[in-house]
């Protein structure tokens, strides 16, 4: 075996061997910052979005988390427009946090399906764990992170159970705000029939009842309190900001986002500067 293989085994090993009882320490501070896991973050959304995507780079590029490697990534379908083909060209020279799926948009099924089952062909690495998320949502890293961390790396589904009122992460399958699968789940999902011979109808229902029909995802973690839609929408699924928030989901308006954005004290970290007076 060459030296520097066997190096990065030993590496690779090593960092497998550093789950330490203090970093279930709430003090976040606390924390190492060897990064303890990987989580890829792709928010599926349209070509044509172009504003909802610059706003969202904003979002989640003033966040990082000192537990967890995080990419956030843009994913849609195939373009459609002559436009498109030189904007997000530029977009992807520029930030390079897009995925284009071979798909279409008009097609009302299996963009979910195409999604997970294409990341192990395309991604050129792997990660622990690959979220889908909604355009309108709000996540935030460091808490979504910290909730990670603890879970098993594989077998595992995690995110908000519907219906709104169960508490039982089985009944029966992750809300599309946002949701997270091990890798081994992503895998299974490229490689198994029974995704493959499922792909209409809900799509996010349907990943529930894929697991379900494979009898995986012993794993399942339904994150309640901390994710939920924005207060006032849709009653069942939806209650007030609170300070341990993961995820609100349903933002759609300006206003709302305002709302969020000031709750959670996002802009305070401001320094005065003589450049500008916000
Ligand atoms: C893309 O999808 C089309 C239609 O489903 C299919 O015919 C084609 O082979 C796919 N191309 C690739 C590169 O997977
Ligand atoms: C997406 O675009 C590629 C390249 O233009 C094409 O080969 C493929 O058939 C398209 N897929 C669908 C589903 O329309
Ligand atoms: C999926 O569909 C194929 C073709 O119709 C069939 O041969 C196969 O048995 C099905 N697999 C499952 C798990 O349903
Ligand atoms: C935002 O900042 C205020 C004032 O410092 C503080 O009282 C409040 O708890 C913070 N909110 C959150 C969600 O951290």
């Amino acid at each position: 075996m060459l030296p520097s293989m066997a190096a990065a085994i030993l590496i690779v090993i090593f960092n497998l061997g550093v789950k330490t009882p203090y970093l279930l320490s709430s003090n976040i501070q606390n924390y190492p910052s060897t990064k303890q896991f990987s989580l890829l973050i792709g928010i599926l959304t349209r070509a044509d979005n172009y504003d909802r995507r610059h706003f969202l780079r904003l979002i989640y590029g003033i966040q990082s988390s000192p537990l967890a490697e995080v990419d956030v990534k843009f994913v849609f379908c195939n373009l459609t427009k002559q436009e498109q083909r030189v904007l997000i060209a530029l977009e992807i020279l520029r930030f390079n946090d897009i995925i284009i799926l071979n798909c279409s948009e008009n097609m009302n099924n299996g963009k979910t399906y195409t999604y997970f089952s294409s990341l192990p062909r395309i991604l050129s690495r792997t990660y622990n764990y690959v979220m889908k998320a909604d355009d309108d949502v709000f996540l935030r890293l460091l808490p979504l992170t910290s909730s990670l961390q603890p879970l098993p790396r594989s077998d595992c589904y995690y995110g908000f159970v519907i219906p709104c009122q169960s508490m039982n992460p089985f009944v029966s399958y992750m809300s599309g705000m946002g949701y997270i699968l091990s890798w081994d789940l992503v895998e299974w999902i490229a490689n198994s029939d029974i995704p493959r011979n499922n792909t209409y109808g809900p799509e996010d229902k349907l990943v529930g009842r894929w697991l379900d029909l494979g009898q995986k995802a012993r794993n399942r973690f339904s994150n309640k309190p901390a994710m939920y839609d924005y207060p006032g929408k849709n009653g069942r699924c939806s209650h007030e900001l609170i300070p341990d928030t993961i995820a609100v989901h349903r933002v759609k308006r300006w206003d709302q986002w305002f709302a969020v954005i000031n709750y959670f004290n996002v802009t305070k970290e401001l320094r005065p500067s003589k450049l500008y007076n916000v």
